[in-house]
């Protein structure tokens, strides 16, 4: 599998060190372009999520099946729409870690259960590297989305933090915490490799998150 790598800095450097599939990686002194990218079968972008938005019309003009691990980005209204009409598979993920998966499972669990606690308190925290452009990370959102109750997020920026994020459930008089911790970039290229495979064997036209596959596929 030919792979177009849009973004080699931090998680991007770790899909190159992939010695299965072919890479070819795009950056600022390399633009992604039609024609450049039409030559592979593929594409992942860790570009930062600004930059990605002003890729999709090129990438949805390739045609080819798109994994995007931006975060901060606001996905266009009618992509879903647009990509289902013109048969093209993507994949979004704000975080590509197995671990984080598991995680989702036990805030949707937290959540059916809510109506045992009367007004929980409900809060995450998120720590990561200074060099974060987006704050809540998209990893937080995604937590507050998966648990379905109010919440909090607050967001510390500290030293080369890959990825924290602590969800505390207090009931007033118990506590459950739950902690993820990220110790080394290459999860997320892993999990974005997975995805890649996944589209290039199998047709799944609208954009899809990645959990939605990884939970489908198990
Ligand atoms: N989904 C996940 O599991 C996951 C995990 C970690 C991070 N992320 C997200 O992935 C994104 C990237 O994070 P990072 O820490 O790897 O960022 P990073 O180290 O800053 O790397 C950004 C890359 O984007 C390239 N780039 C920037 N502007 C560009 C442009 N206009 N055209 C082409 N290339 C451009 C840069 O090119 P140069 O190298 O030439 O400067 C660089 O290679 C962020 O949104 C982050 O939140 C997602």
């Amino acid at each position: 599998m030919k792979i177009a790598l849009l973004g080699t800095g931090k998680t991007g450097s770790k899909i190159m060190e992939n010695k299965i599939h072919e890479i070819i990686c795009f950056n600022t002194k390399n633009l992604p372009t039609f024609d450049l990218l039409t030559k592979c079968d593929v594409v992942i972008s860790f570009l930062p999520g600004d930059v990605f938005v002003h890729y999709i019309p090129l990438l949805v003009e390739t045609k080819l099946p798109v994994v995007c691990g931006s975060t901060g980005l606001s996905w266009p209204a009618d992509l879903n729409e647009t990509l289902k009409i013109k048969n093209l598979s993507w994949i979004h993920g704000t975080n590509f870690s197995l671990g984080v998966a598991v995680v989702k499972t036990l805030l949707e669990k937290i959540n059916s259960l809510s109506s045992l606690f009367s007004q929980p308190k409900i809060s995450i925290h998120e720590v990561h590297h200074i060099h974060k452009k987006d704050a809540p990370s998209g990893t937080a959102l995604s937590m507050k989305e998966w648990i379905g109750l109010d919440c909090d997020i607050t967001s510390a920026r500290e030293g080369d933090v890959i990825g924290h994020h602590e969800l505390t459930f207090n009931t007033g008089s118990e506590k459950i915490i739950i902690t993820h911790e990220a110790l080394d970039r290459k999860l997320f290229a892993d999990g974005a490799i997975w995805a890649a495979e996944y589209l290039f064997k199998n047709k799944r036209p609208g954009l899809h998150s990645f959990q939605t596959v990884l939970e489908d596929t198990l």
